[in-house]
């Protein structure tokens, strides 16, 4: 078969290296892309002198172009409860989430939310993210085939319940690992598609279904394991109560063989120095969800008490707790979590999060996450709204760095035109 060869010019930026933090911009570049892959990142003029012709390029005219943003943690079904006022994690859980969540039962709706879910992603930028679905096995089907639809590279996983919410929602330490199991052997591998063993956090998951979940991992190691960890302080509280057995809430996850160098920790937001140095032993990962840490009024993430730490720490928007499927406005929150613990938070280290570092969380890093030869093509291209505020201060900037970070400060869906998977154009704006 012949190779599909693409050609795109302009303006491009991305992450070279996280540790130390290393980019590179191109103000005239070239990234050729073969089979859906990135086979080439050059300076126009170099590729001109060395006899390539210019004229077969697709022009990005004013735009900028960037890796595809990657979410680390985030709820598809939540969508619908985006928005839901007043309460903090645990109300707002029973009060607004549940009840959501109960409507995934029904397999027509759960296959258009998932759709929106996903043109939402893409209309963001957002190329892979690491979903949870609800406990239904079926909505879970529905959301990877659509990803599989429109060839995402996508983790997700059925939510594991057995206590402590709705009767509609929970499933057992048995039938909810056999589900799970059955989603794995269809769809972990297929196309571009993971599976990540999701027991949603250890309120709701008692000792014996957490049990059978490092088991089902250890049956199947290069899954994924997503969970939430110490987000709010009431829930810290009551979950201690709930597995008095371990010694810590990072603990509990230990001890039931649920962490691994494939676990990704949403929040971790109250962790103790133990919890810290275990989690860096073990090789645990962190997804930073500034958005939703601030709008549930949760607390401010100290990133560098991971990052000094070597832990992988990777930016999620963590819809609907968070407020915008935006990874751009998602980065705005992270630096004001940031500037509220009196650390600047750069434009290059916000992009690392939110795309080299993101894919590293998720040990994707050989896949995506930047233009590195063979990597996948999932790109973003951003461009102002024509007389916009951002127009007008992206006219005013001096260098790259400045205009990164107006686009992070003042974007959202609005400023990306175009994003493509694996080379090809999933979204447009026009
Ligand atoms: N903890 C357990 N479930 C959830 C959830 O759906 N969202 C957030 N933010 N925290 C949780
Ligand atoms: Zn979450």
């Amino acid at each position: 078969m012949t190779a599909v060869t693409k050609a795109l010019r302009g303006r491009m930026v991305h992450i070279t290296s996280t540790r130390p933090l290393g980019w590179e911009y191109l103000d005239d570049g070239v990234l050729i892309l073969t089979d859906g892959k990135v086979s080439d990142l050059r300076p126009a003029q170099q590729l001109e002198q060395a006899g390539f012709d210019l004229t077969t390029c697709e022009s990005l005219a004013d735009g900028l172009l960037l890796p595809g943003f990657i979410d680390t943690h985030v709820h598809s079904p939540q969508i619908d409860v985006i928005g839901s006022y007043g309460e903090q994690l645990l109300d707002w859980l029973n009060r607004y989430t549940f009840p959501a969540e109960i409507r995934f039962a029904d397999e027509a709706y759960a296959e258009t939310a998932a759709a929106d879910f996903l043109d939402g992603l893409l209309r963001a930028g957002t190329t892979t993210a690491a979903v949870y679905v609800t406990s239904h096995k079926s909505a879970t089907e529905k959301l990877f085939q659509a990803a599989y639809d429109r060839g995402m590279r996508l983790i997700a996983g059925k939510v594991l319940m057995d206590q402590n919410a709705p009767d509609e929602l929970l499933d057992s330490a048995g039938n909810g690992i056999e589900d799970s199991r059955e989603l794995i052997e269809q769809w972990h591998g297929r196309g571009r598609l993971g599976y990540a063993i999701t027991p949603r956090f250890a309120g709701s998951s008692t000792s014996a279904q957490l049990s059978a979940a490092g088991r089902l991992h250890r049956d199947y190691p290069d899954t994924w394991v997503q969970t939430h960890l110490s987000e709010n302080h009431s829930e810290i509280e009551w979950v201690r109560g709930l597995h008095p057995e371990s010694d810590h809430y990072l603990g509990i996850y230990d001890d039931h063989g649920l962490l691994t160098p494939k676990s990704i920790f949403g929040h971790c937001l109250h962790l103790s120095d133990e919890e810290v140095l275990r989690m860096a032993d073990a090789g645990g990962k962190v997804a930073f969800c500034p958005s939703s840490n601030l709008f549930l009024g949760s607390g401010l993430l100290d990133i560098d008490r991971y990052i000094d730490q070597g832990i992988d720490i990777g930016l999620a928007t963590d819809v609907g707790a968070g407020t915008s499927l935006s990874m751009l406005r998602t980065m705005a929150d992270a630096y004001k979590v940031c500037q509220l613990q009196g650390r600047s938070l750069s434009p290059m280290e916000a992009l690392s999060l939110a795309t080299l570092a993101a894919a590293e969380t998720l040990g994707l890093a050989s896949q995506i996450g930047n233009f590195e030869k063979g990597k996948e093509a999932d790109l973003v291209l951003l461009e102002p709204v024509p007389n916009s505020l951002l127009a007008r201060r992206i006219g005013q900037v001096s260098d790259i760095e400045e205009e990164l970070f107006l686009y992070l400060t003042l974007g959202d869906e609005s400023v990306v035109s175009k994003t493509l998977v694996a080379g090809n154009t999933a979204w447009e704006s026009h």
